[in-house]
């Protein structure tokens, strides 16, 4: 199969003039939750029509509305909003009728919630996904874009990951990951589509759910020590993660919808900063960023615990390929989007963040 676009057109292609010069309708699933809104808020401030699709499983209105609040009435008459469940065909092919590219995103993260309901996490990841795919074929959606996961190295013990060298899964979620992988790629050689797999690698950001059994770390260890609380360490505290903050996602998004390409294409691109962090480095960085928010903030030592199952032991990626490929080129590093977030994560519920 034949690469994305030629190396030498990628430094040149500006995602923004693209745009502009040929506004498309976007379906967004998954648009209630954190990754989603993000899309649906850039692409309704780059004059775009957009379609989100969501059940409110793990996504909330009130990140709809955020939305809402920061792009204006005259942005949001562009936004059209189906509540449905994914796991149903018929949703997902009227959602895709007349779009042009789905981004799809919708799905149940977490690995443990996956180890605890590994049934649920397959409907929703694996058929939902399969659903959601038969959809834009049927409608003609020119590309698919979709959230793969750095999961999928499960333990392959290599670093930095590189697209081509994975191991095996770890989780039920893991597994639906690799799945939809494998669906897309089969779609492509069987009905042309063109289909890309961005496997992001921890994400974070404003509207990433702070609460819950499954929540991610960031959120949840800020809001923690924003009240004075003790964060739980899975293990020694020198298990690393490759965290990446929601705007580079956001334009690897965009890079992957927009880049041109001609024929059946399918493409997996690692999506993350390119940096290493350690937990215990991670509630180092949380408490200086917060203690320059809340003056006079106690913040109680992390505690530790057993690691956990289905985790990974080392997380970083290569982002040659999308650098490469997409014209990838991430703005924000973990410190740089951990300070860009933090103004979110410690403002009284219901009002509007102030960074
Ligand atoms: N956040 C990360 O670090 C990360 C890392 C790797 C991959 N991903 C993937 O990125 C995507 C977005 O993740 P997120 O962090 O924004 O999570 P999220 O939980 O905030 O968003 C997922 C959204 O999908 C919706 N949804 C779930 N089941 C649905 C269904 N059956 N029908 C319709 N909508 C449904 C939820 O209500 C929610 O709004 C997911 O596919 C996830 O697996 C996320």
């Amino acid at each position: 199969m034949r690469e994305f676009a030629l190396p030498e057109m990628q430094a040149a292609f500006d995602p923004a003039a693209e745009l502009a010069a040929r506004p498309r309708r976007w379906l967004v699933t998954g648009s209630a939750g954190f990754i989603g809104s993000h899309l649906v808020e850039a692409l309704l401030r780059a004059g775009q029509q957009v379609v989100g699709l969501d059940n409110f499983a793990t996504g909330f209105q009130r990140n709809l509305d955020e939305v809402r609040a920061a792009v204006g009435e005259q942005a949001w008459a562009r936004h059209g909003f189906i509540e449905g469940d994914i796991v149903d065909p018929a949703t997902c092919a009227n959602a895709c009728e007349g779009v042009d590219v789905v981004l799809h995103q919708a799905a149940l993260g977490s690995v443990p919630r996956s180890l605890a309901d590994p049934l649920r996490t397959h409907a929703v990841n694996a058929t939902g996904f399969l659903n959601m795919l038969v959809g834009a074929r049927d409608a003609g959606c020119a590309r698919f874009v979709f959230a793969a996961s750095s999961s999928t190295y499960g333990d392959h013990p290599g670093l930095p990951k590189v697209e081509e060298r994975i191991g095996n899964p770890l989780s039920p979620y893991a597994v639906t990951k690799y799945l939809d992988e494998l669906y897309a790629g089969v779609f492509t050689r069987s009905y042309g589509m063109q289909t890309v797999g961005l496997r992001y690698f921890n994400v974070f950001g404003p509207r990433q759910d702070p609460d819950g059994a499954y929540a991610a770390v960031i959120p949840n260890w800020a809001s923690r020590i924003a009240r004075a609380e003790a964060c739980m360490i899975n293990g020694d505290g020198e298990t690393t993660r490759d965290f990446c903050y929601v705007a580079n996602v956001v334009q690897a998004n965009l890079r992957a919808a927009l880049v041109p390409a001609e024929g059946p294409r399918h493409e997996i691109f690692n999506i993350a900063y390119g940096e290493q962090t350690t937990l215990n480095q991670l509630h180092g960085l949380l408490v200086d960023n917060l203690r320059e928010r809340i003056p006079g903030l106690q913040a109680p030592p992390p505690a530790y615990r057993e690691f956990r199952a289905g985790d990974v032991r080392h997380s970083l990626a290569d982002v040659g390929k999308a650098r490469r490929l997409l014209g990838y080129a991430p703005t924000h590093s973990v410190r740089q989007g951990l300070r860009e977030a933090m103004g979110w994560y410690v403002r009284p519920p219901g009002t509007a963040p102030d960074a």
